[in-house]
């Protein structure tokens, strides 16, 4: 194979050369690091090309036979990918021109026949909103078993009293099931959009061509819709391109709603870590050391995981305005939506995945954590007792700016009698949640 991603340069026919080949200087700047990406995007593509492919077939444009040749070769060059010993090279263009050679160079007369009734525009496209719905998909089935996770150390931990803050100043107490179920819940709410944004972009763009339609061929396009996109499809082929950017930043928006959430753990979990806080420990395994102090234990995870929001935040600006100002149909300029959704997405999944590997590894410490809940944060509650004892809100504001000493955590948490507040978190029915939602995304 002459396309190896670490093969090679040399000088290689592009799908569109007629005559003479372009400097090389041109192709390299053009296509720039994205055949790093089209390399991932193969598969996608692959999928994308095998539906195109038995929909010529239904209208007579390949016969049988060669459908059964060309599964046969897409079979081959899924394999090879997967072996790395085929991928996109700068010298290539794009994935798509990898197939298409891969095809013909396999099966002649058949792999030429493949682009008919296509364009690079709509396959892009379809690749691409493949590789979103599959992404925030799988985002959406680990932040569901993350959510769980958390739902059952906050039904665990609901009387284990703790300080809450605002301001990161001592503000009320708190439970620790409360901590967790407030994260749990919150997930569920990002949940929600990935699994909306993972439908919005599940419609099929193939057969709009370049973006103005296919001119004497009729293509099935529900059929092939109903192939890889579960039936559902953008209909007017001007539309399909004004979706660049747009649909990838959607995808971007729900995935960037989880990696906020990650951001705000992360801070909690560092926080509380501290030795100046010590609510928190967890193992060695999970943390890194310095190379000057032998004692460090450091929560680079965390620290990782929480900055990565802001890459994600700052893909997600550059695909709200990539294409603003363009007019309408395809311009070069779309190309660079694809390395921010796929850097964006990819990112906010290994963030996910190593907060769901780090979380299971805290404990918290119970006699730190109600040590921590003093006695002032107990005014605004002796207010409110004041208040069914018949005082207005204001006037026991006013007569309980102090307090001192503080009953133990059980007497405290008792004061809350409504669900959803500390020691009365809300378990049972955001499992319920969950349940259902792995259901929606089972049978979307
Ligand atoms: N790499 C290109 C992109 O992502 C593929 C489409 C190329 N189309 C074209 N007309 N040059 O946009």
């Amino acid at each position: 194979m002459t396309n190896r991603p670490d093969g090679e340069s040399q000088p290689r026919e592009t799908l569109w050369q007629k005559g003479s080949r372009p400097n090389e200087w041109v192709i390299k700047y053009t296509v720039g690091d994205d055949y790093v990406w089209d390399t991932a995007l193969l598969p996608f593509d692959v999928r994308a090309t095998r539906a195109h492919i038995h929909g010529l077939g239904r209208i007579g444009v390949v016969t049988e036979e060669e459908i059964r040749q060309l599964d046969d070769a897409l079979d081959k060059l899924l394999i090879i990918w997967r072996d790395g010993e085929i991928g996109v090279a700068f010298e290539d263009e794009d994935c798509h021109t990898v197939i298409e050679r891969f095809l013909t160079s396999e099966v002649g007369p058949a792999g030429a026949k493949v682009h008919t009734g296509r364009s690079r525009n709509d396959q892009v496209l379809a690749a691409l909103r493949l590789y979103e719905r599959d992404t925030l998909r799988s985002i959406a089935h680990t932040a569901l078993d993350l959510s769980e996770e958390l739902l059952h150390a906050a039904r665990r931990l609901d009387s284990w009293l703790m300080p809450g803050y605002t301001h990161t100043q001592r503000a009320m107490p708190t439970s620790v099931g409360q901590w967790y179920g407030g994260f749990a819940e919150t997930i569920l709410e990002d949940v929600e959009l990935v699994i909306f944004a993972a439908n919005a972009v599940n419609k099929s763009p193939l057969g709009s061509g370049a973006g103005y339609g296919i001119p004497h061929i009729q293509l099935d396009r529900v059929g092939v819709a109903e192939s890889v996109f579960e039936g559902r499809l953008i209909h007017n082929s001007t539309a399909v391109q004004l979706s660049r950017g747009k649909a990838e930043a959607l995808a971007v928006t729900g995935a960037a709603q989880v990696a906020l959430t990650m951001n705000r753990l992360a801070s909690d979990l560092t926080l509380f870590a501290s030795q100046d806080f010590g609510f928190i420990e967890f193992p060695e395994s999970v943390t890194t050391g310095s190379s000057i102090m032998p004692h460090k234990k450091n929560p680079d995870v965390l620290e990782i995981a929480r900055a990565t929001f802001h890459r994600v935040n700052a893909e997600l600006s550059l695909l709200m305005s990539v294409g603003a100002n363009l007019t309408s149909g395809y311009h070069r300029d779309l190309q660079l939506t694809k390395g921010a959704t796929m850097r964006a997405l990819g990112a906010t999944q290994d963030t996910l995945d190593a907060m769901s590997r780090f979380v299971p590894h805290v404990s918290f410490n119970r006699a730190r954590l109600d040590a921590a809940v003093s006695a002032p944060m107990l005014t605004a509650g002796n207010a409110l007792k004041s208040v069914l004892e018949g005082q207005p809100f204001r006037d026991a504001y006013r007569s309980n700016t102090q307090a001192e000493g503080r009953p133990g955590a059980d007497e405290i948490l008792a004061t809350y009698k409504t669900a959803g507040s500390p020691g009365r978190t809300v378990v049972e029915l955001l499992l319920e949640r969950v349940s259902e939602l792995r259901r929606r995304l089972a049978e979307p």
